[in-house]
């Protein structure tokens, strides 16, 4: 055999036997069958079975049973981006004639795709008060739901609008990036378990917390149901979702640190954004946990052990969106940039009257959202407190 076949075709084979603390990183496009009867065998499509890269690896399979029990679910997909989850699920269950309800804060690129996509299929689509229980209608489908929402952190009647899909049979999906598995459970009561809310799907950015670098992209769809995993699972698998696994270990090595830097960031996100509360310059600021608030009540309803990371801050009328970029252009600390949760603090400034269906809920469109890391409280608020200047 020549060098460039045994090179290929060489017989040494690790022993069995080998135990570490780390997974280690399965990759293949290519996995091979033992013989034709192996491959002929038809195999399942369980998550448990490996035919093809692109389908998961012992790698991926090890992160989605982690994520599936971070999430209190039986069944966890992976896919290349928060944003692949949310079209998962949309993809997977909506049809022509369906009726898909969004709430107003939801994020961003899940409404383009309400907006601009899912039309093309005939699908319809309204958007509701992230605050009430919306209408549903004969052929309102699925109801997707966001805790917090996007931007403007209202929190919605996760309680009231579970239940009442629920009883009506129409499915919920969950964006629970925010909560991350941690501040609460998004699915039905368990025995034993932390109460649950009873939504049907559950999907996250796994960008956000669970790899907490600002290194990588992923999101991750989780169900308890059988039916509607098989359902996933098979949109999944014909659609392309695939992963790289060196991602899926970074986020592997994120996980086991993940609650401590959730109430790391939880405790300083929170400091902060009441300290700004009491400031001159500022109208309102948007934190769940803040008394007053939009949907702190509800927050409080679902007894929420966190409240993540983000804040966002409405300044005074007489500040226009001209001094508002003066003001984060001179954050020292805070780099300008999206995303959230990896460990450099972020703000940035939106223009809230560009990215609503329905009347703003408060005065004055435009906000800064701060994203805080995990750098020094105190470093952090003498920053902002300086780029406040900016804003006389
Ligand atoms: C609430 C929420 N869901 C989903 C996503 C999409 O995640 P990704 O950036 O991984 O596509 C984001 C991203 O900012 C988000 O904030």
């Amino acid at each position: 055999m020549k060098p460039a076949t045994a090179l290929i075709h060489h017989p040494y084979r690790a022993p069995d036997g080998w135990d570490a603390v780390p997974v280690p990183v399965a990759k293949a496009s290519t996995v091979l069958f033992k013989d034709t009867a192996d491959l002929h065998t038809p195999r399942p499509r369980d998550g448990l079975t490996y035919r093809y890269g692109l389908h998961g690896t012992p790698t991926s399979y090890t992160l989605a049973a982690r994520i599936a029990t971070l999430e209190h679910a039986e069944h966890c997909l992976l896919v290349p981006s928060g944003l692949a989850a949310v079209t998962l699920v949309s993809l997977a269950f909506l049809r022509p004639g369906d009726e898909v309800l969004v709430p107003d804060n939801v994020y961003g690129q899940n409404r383009y795709l309400t907006e601009s996509w899912l039309p093309q299929w005939g699908v319809t689509h309204r958007f509701y008060d992230p605050l009430t229980v919306p209408e549903l209608r004969d052929n309102t489908k699925l109801v997707w739901l966001e805790a917090a929402g996007s931007i403007t952190l209202e929190f919605p009647d996760l309680l009231g609008t579970l239940a009442f899909c629920r009883e009506r049979g129409v499915l919920t999906a969950l964006d629970n990036t925010w909560g991350a598995g941690l501040a609460f459970n998004g699915f039905e009561p368990a025995p034993g378990k932390h109460p649950g809310l009873g939504a049907d799907i559950v999907m996250q950015a796994l960008t956000k917390y669970p790899s907490g670098g600002a290194d990588v992209l992923m999101g991750s769809v989780c169900t308890r149901d059988d039916k509607l995993h098989d359902r996933l699972n098979h949109a999944h698998e014909h659609l392309g979702y695939g992963l790289g696994q060196n991602d899926v270990e970074l986020v592997l090595r994120g996980l086991p640190t993940m609650p401590l830097r959730y109430a790391a960031q939880d405790r300083v996100t929170r400091e902060l954004a009441s300290w700004m509360a009491g400031r001159p310059e500022v109208a309102r600021v948007f934190h769940p946990a803040l008394p007053g608030s939009p949907g702190h009540e509800h927050w409080l309803a679902v007894g929420a052990t966190g409240a993540a990371c983000l804040f966002s801050v409405a300044f005074k009328p007489e500040q226009g969106p001209r001094e508002v970029d003066a003001f984060v252009d001179a954050l020292q600390l805070f780099g300008i940039g999206y995303s959230w949760a990896g460990p450099m603090s972020l703000a940035v400034p939106y223009d809230m009257g560009r990215s609503r269906n329905l009347p703003l809920p408060f005065e004055g469109r435009t906000l800064v959202r701060f994203a805080i890391g995990l750098e020094d409280g105190d470093d952090l608020r003498a920053d902002i407190e300086q780029a406040l200047s900016a804003l006389r």
